[in-house]
């Protein structure tokens, strides 16, 4: 018997529902800020997320690369960035819409990592690009779409970390600073860490392993230059004008190479998330649309971890309503006869969500189907009621039951709903 391949899982009906439901808010979410939904292939060439001298553990560990011609190389996209601004650059989106462009995604992502709670090697992730434009009320409002949407989904124990990683110029000569300090505790670094100290010593700063070597403590602080400061305390000071709370976390680096500037995650406070507690995380890119091939834009966006989300929604009780729930029930007393059929589409036609029995059943075994339905309405079909046209129609609020005619069936029923 087969089984799924480890790190990925089945969304069976129940799961699927709460799936909708998140996917719902944000598609909501997505209307209210502009942003216009796209989707890029599953997979795409792995240059597309792999550059030269990449640091990350994501490019560096956990793509899933294959050549099936054996000169091409491929990779099922690990993250939804790089997607979305290579598909931005290719169609040159900059030159034919307005600036700043707003796109988003929900898609399916693959990494190769070890599995465990909230860490799948399939997962999905719900993002948001804004590309073009540069400034420090955009950061602000793309932080407030993430965080809005999450607190209005209802998950209410949730921290919000803001970081900067500075300009071009404030992080190169961070960096040197960072390499002259480490060098000297380089036999405390784990080995990913002495291989970061040449290509990227400020990941350095957010191990998860080394985070608690007194040197990582102590490194030294970026400087800023007085542009990146300012432009950091603008986004705050929006921050605080929307009264999102927030705290500067200043090792928030973040796992992925390109970004730049502004950088944010947003964490579970609850037990329930146990280590994989960032629900969401992002934020600016002042080179990767050029990295691309494309011109100098700078952008920034979040993905929220869909899996994550819901796991934290479960524990907070948001989904606890949800009934497996149809509008109505035909039960069919008769021996198959086509008028219990007509009726379904009948109520199906008119925007009443429908199932009926199918084979010869007694009626007290029909009415528990029902019952395992939730179903508002049980239609009851015998062979008085075909010979007549007719049909008995049940509220199962209120017990009531009504003889109707066929043709008046649906007012019938509505004028129920309306009383509700
Ligand atoms: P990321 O931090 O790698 O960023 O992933 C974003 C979110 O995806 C995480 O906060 C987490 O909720 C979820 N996630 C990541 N890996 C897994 C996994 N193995 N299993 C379950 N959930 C996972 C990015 O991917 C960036 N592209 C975000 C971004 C958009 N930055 C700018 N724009």
């Amino acid at each position: 018997m087969y089984q799924t391949v480890k790190g990925t899982y089945d969304l069976l009906a129940e799961d699927m529902k709460k799936f909708e439901r998140v996917e719902l808010l944000f598609r909501h979410f997505l209307d209210l800020y502009g942003y216009k939904e796209i989707k890029t292939p599953v997979f795409e060439y792995t240059g597309v997320f792999s550059k030269e001298n990449d640091t990350s553990d994501m490019v560096t560990k956990e793509m899933y690369s294959f050549s099936p011609n054996g000169k091409d190389s491929f990779t099922l996209r690990p993250e939804g960035t790089a997607g979305a601004i290579r598909s931005v650059v290719e169609h040159k989106l900059y030159a034919s819409e307005e600036l700043p462009l707003k796109i988003a995604y929900v898609e399916e992502m693959f990494r190769h990592e070890r599995p465990q709670k909230g860490r799948q090697r399939q997962f999905t992730q719900m993002g948001v690009e804004c590309v073009g434009d540069k400034s420090p009320l955009i950061d602000a409002e793309v932080i407030a779409l993430g965080y809005f949407y999450v607190k209005t989904l209802g998950i209410e124990n949730i921290k919000v970390c803001v970081n900067t990683l500075g300009d071009n110029a404030s992080r190169l000569a961070y960096k040197k600073k960072l390499q002259d300090y480490f060098a000297q505790y380089k036999d405390q670094l784990c080995p990913d860490c002495q291989n970061r100290l040449d290509k990227n010593p400020l990941r350095i700063l957010d191990c998860k392993f080394d985070h608690e070597l007194e040197c990582i403590k102590n490194a030294p602080k970026m400087d800023l230059t007085p542009e990146s400061k300012e432009y950091f305390d603008k986004v705050l000071s929006y921050l605080d004008a929307l009264e999102i709370p927030y705290i500067i976390d200043d090792k928030l680096v973040r796992g992925l190479d390109y970004y730049t500037d502004t950088v944010f995650e947003v964490i579970s406070t609850r037990e329930e998330s146990g280590s994989q507690s960032t629900i969401f995380g992002g934020g600016r890119y002042d080179n990767l649309v050029k990295e691309m091939g494309g011109p100098e834009l700078s952008g920034i966006g979040f993905a929220i971890g869909v899996e994550r989300l819901i796991i934290l929604a479960e524990a907070e009780g948001i989904f606890d309503e949800y009934k497996n729930e149809v509008d109505s029930y035909v039960i069919d007393m008769t021996e198959g006869s086509e008028f219990a059929l007509k009726v379904s589409e009948l109520l199906r036609n008119n925007s009443y969500s429908c199932e009926m029995n199918f084979y010869p059943r007694s009626m007290k075994s029909q009415f528990k189907s029902v019952d395992r339905r939730n179903a508002k309405f049980t239609i009851i079909i015998g062979e008085d009621e075909v010979k007549e046209n007719k049909v008995t129609l049940k509220n199962n609020a209120t017990r009531e039951q009504y003889n109707v005619a066929y043709e008046k069936l649906i007012d019938k029923m509505d004028s129920l709903m309306e009383e509700e």
